[in-house]
């Protein structure tokens, strides 16, 4: 796997002193989405949210006083969710409907287009290293809930899939968010060198990323987010392509599909799935 062009980055991103400008999460998730866009074999100009002329003029390193004139131009908030833009030519694209009583794996096929192969390929590592099958699933929907909202995505996430997987496997997806920014020595997970490089040496994760990882780190479950982040890191590979099939049973023993279907079940989340199927909803 190619390591991720760390100037390519950053120039796709406004430059280096709009890099500075950034807030650490900003860019921690300027740097996932680059990543999750180049699974899926986009630029990453393009992942920064920049028009392909925008990319271009972004090479020659703007001011910051420019790129902070850019932002009421932006064709996005960077919190957006993945399905909420992605036009093509100007176009958005057309999504499928949804089965009457959509599953996981409906959702997975018709809705996770921009962070499947991501997290498939996260899982898939999970799985050669022996990890549990609650470990294997939060990695396999880690990063699902960028579809909908980027912005704090574990925890948008641990919402989204509240009461339909294990409570173990919902703490995992809540807090691999924070734990990435820390290195665990005793089970190989560094920060890497680009995560320096982008973020600086001096970097200081925010108030409740620190407040949760402080907690995190003495929990029972520990292990479960770590896991994540340590699955997550090496996941990224854009010729992967990665079957869902050894993931079939794993959802079948531990995920609960509602007999109404996601969306359809009055639950307390079931609008946010309601969202990912027709986000073209006017209201
Ligand atoms: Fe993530
Ligand atoms: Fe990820």
């Amino acid at each position: 796997m190619q390591p991720l062009d760390r100037r390519e980055f950053i120039a796709a991103l406004g430059g280096a002193a709009a890099v500075s400008m950034m807030s650490h999460e900003a860019r921690a998730d300027a740097l996932e989405e680059a990543l999750l866009a180049r699974s899926n074999g986009m630029s990453l100009a393009l992942a920064a949210g920049a028009s392909a002329p925008a990319a271009e003029a972004a090479k020659k390193y703007p001011t910051v006083a420019e790129i902070a004139a850019k932002v009421p131009d932006l064709p996005r908030r960077s919190g957006t969710g993945a399905i909420f833009y992605g036009a093509t030519n100007g176009k958005l694209p057309l999504l499928d409907k949804m089965p009457a009583k959509p599953t996981l794996l409906d959702f997975f096929e018709q809705r996770f287009q921009r962070t499947r192969n991501h997290v498939m390929q996260s899982a898939a590592l999970a799985l050669k290293n022996g990890m549990d099958e609650e470990v294997v699933l939060a990695c396999l929907l880690h990063d699902t809930v960028q579809e909908l909202m980027r912005s704090d995505h574990g925890y948008w996430g641990a919402q989204l899939y509240e009461g339909y997987v294990p409570e173990r496997t919902l703490f995992a997806i809540k807090y691999h968010q924070a734990l990435r920014f820390y290195a665990d020595e005793k089970v190989g997970y560094q920060m890497p060198d680009f995560y320096n490089n982008a973020f600086g040496i001096d970097y200081v994760p925010v108030a409740h990323v620190q407040r949760d990882y402080e907690m995190v780190r003495k929990h029972k479950w520990y292990d479960a987010p770590r896991s994540v982040t340590v699955n997550d890191l090496y996941a990224f590979d854009a010729n992967a392509r990665v079957s869902m099939d050894p993931f079939v049973d794993i959802i079948g023993r531990h995920f609960k599909n509602p007999k109404e279907g996601l969306g359809n079940d009055n639950s307390p989340n079931a609008h946010m799935w309601r969202t990912l199927a027709n986000p073209d909803a006017p209201l």
